[in-house]
This record gives structure tokens, C-alpha cells and sequence, in this order.
């Protein structure tokens, strides 16, 4: 796991902006993961400011939304699908047909749910999965408890996802739908390059706990220290309490030239 610490947010953007223009220009077919909520939304305006600058094209890129509300209407503005072509992708070339968010409408949610896993499989994978972590360590809406080997699937949101994400429902928790369907923890795992984003104070915690704690279902971004190829890029409020910042700072800034993020 390669840890980044940057004095603030902006430079995490474009660090991770970074990351993800190298796919689209190095694959033929590049798949991306993304993630919604916050933490990505500078790497989305970075990416659609380079986009604007002639500086990279999606067109022939496929996307793949790692969670989404059960119980919205289709058309409500909070849906994760809405988020994310109004945050990102009806701002670049991403052809919209190739934009894949959970079918939450399905009949037969459990059957959907497989689908979207075997979608993912026919792809090829995702070959850069952002991430964003949860107050309480979860990863996608994997919350605490979720087995480390699960796939997508129907969840709980706890109270404070709920009470964090009322900021998207006029600060209504009880308009927060109860239920999500996400991308296991099992299936994140399976993507080729995953990157953690985090900034500020509030995320200093989870953050010391998924990269540095024991690897447990109590913190399900634990859950990335078994995967071979995790970036997570942090400004120094984020990374305040992890132990081995110095040596962090240290591996990144003797980092060989030849080795790529
Ligand atoms: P945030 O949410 O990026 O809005 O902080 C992250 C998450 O809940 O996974």
C-alpha cells in the first residue's frame, strides 16, 4: 500500500486526476470505478477541466458506480446515477450508454445484484477503482460487519452514514433511504488499481484504522491491505493520525522514477 500525504485536498486532486488520465490514455478499453459523496468531487472537476483543455478524452471508456440508493424514484436528484453524470460524467465524453450503476429498480434485486458483478467480470474489470471512506471505516456503503469477502449486494446504511449523508436529503435523516445496494467488499477488492481519497479531520480516524489497524469487518476499508495495489492519498489532516507518517513522506519522495503510482 502506498500512502501519499499532501499539505491539502488540492493536490490530492491532482494527484489522483493524474492516476486516472494515465488509464485513459495507457488502455484500449479502460474501465473506471467511480465513487460518489464528496472526497472525489475535486478529481471529477480536475478531469473535466482537462477534458475541456483538449487533454484527455473518455470516448472510449466505460464507468462502473460502486453504490446506489433502494427506494429513490429514478428521476430524484440524490440518486447515485444522478449524481454522478451531473458531478462528472455529462461533462466529459463518456459515452452515457456506458455508464453502469446498480439496477436498484430490478424485480429481482438479488438476481441484479449478481449481474452487476458479472457485468463488471464481462468488462474485463475495473482498471482504477476510486474510493471514498466513511466516518465508521465503511468502503462503498460496506458497513461495519460486512464480510470482507462479499459481493454486491443489498445493505443497511447505519445511523451515521444516514446522519452524515442527510446533508444531500435538506438535513433530514429520515429521508436518507434506509437501504443501498453496493459493490461488495469481495468485488471492489477485484479491481486492478484501487485509490483511497481522503481530506480533513473527520476522516483522520478511519483512515489511521484502514490502513494501519488490524484488518476487520469493524472497519471494512481494512479490507485494502490485502489487495496488491492500493494508492491512498491523504492532505496532512487526514493522515494526522496515522504512525508511520515520516516514513510515508520518506517512500514517496525517494520514490524511483521508473515506478508508476
Ligand atoms: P464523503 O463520503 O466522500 O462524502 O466524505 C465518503 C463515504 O461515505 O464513503
Amino acid at each position: 500500500m502506498e500512502v501519499v500525504i499532501t499539505p491539502h485536498g488540492a493536490v490530492v486532486n491532482e494527484i489522483v486526476a493524474g492516476i486516472v488520465a494515465r488509464v485513459l490514455q495507457s488502455r484500449a478499453a479502460p474501465v473506471l470505478g467511480l465513487a460518489t459523496g464528496n472526497s472525489p468531487l475535486g478529481v471529477y472537476r480536475q478531469l473535466i477541466e482537462r477534458y475541456q483543455r483538449g487533454e484527455l478524452s473518455a470516448a472510449h471508456a466505460s464507468a462502473v458506480l460502486l453504490d446506489e440508493y433502494v427506494g429513490l424514484s429514478p428521476d430524484h436528484p440524490e440518486t447515485y446515477r444522478a449524481f454522478i453524470r451531473r458531478e462528472f460524467v455529462d461533462h466529459i465524453d463518456l459515452p452515457i450508454s456506458r455508464l453502469f450503476t446498480p439496477d436498484v429498480d430490478a424485480g429481482d434485486l438479488s438476481a441484479a445484484c449478481r449481474d452487476y458483478d458479472q457485468l463488471i467480470g464481462e468488462m474485463g474489470g475495473v482498471d482504477v477503482q476510486l474510493l471514498g471512506i466513511g466516518r465508521d471505516g465503511h468502503l462503498g456503503f460496506n458497513e461495519p460487519g460486512s464480510s470482507l469477502a462479499s459481493r454486491t449486494r443489498l445493505k443497511t446504511l447505519t445511523r451515521a452514514t444516514r446522519d452524515d449523508n442527510a446533508r444531500y436529503f435538506d438535513d433530514r435523516h429520515e429521508r436518507v433511504p434506509r437501504h443501498v445496494v453496493t459493490q461488495g467488499l469481495g468485488t471492489i477488492l477485484e479491481a486492478r488499481h484501487l485509490v483511497l481519497i481522503a481530506s480533513g479531520p473527520a476522516k483522520a480516524s478511519p483512515i489511521a484504522r484502514a490502513v494501519e489497524g488490524p484488518v476487520s469487518a469493524m472497519c471494512p476499508a481494512s479490507v485494502l491491505q490485502l489487495h496488491p495495489h492500493v494508492t491512498v492519498v491523504v492532505d496532512d489532516e487526514a493522515a494526522s493520525q496515522l504512525r508511520l507518517v515520516d516514513y510515508y513522506r520518506e517512500a514517496y519522495d525517494n520514490k524511483p522514477s521508473w515506478q508508476d503510482m
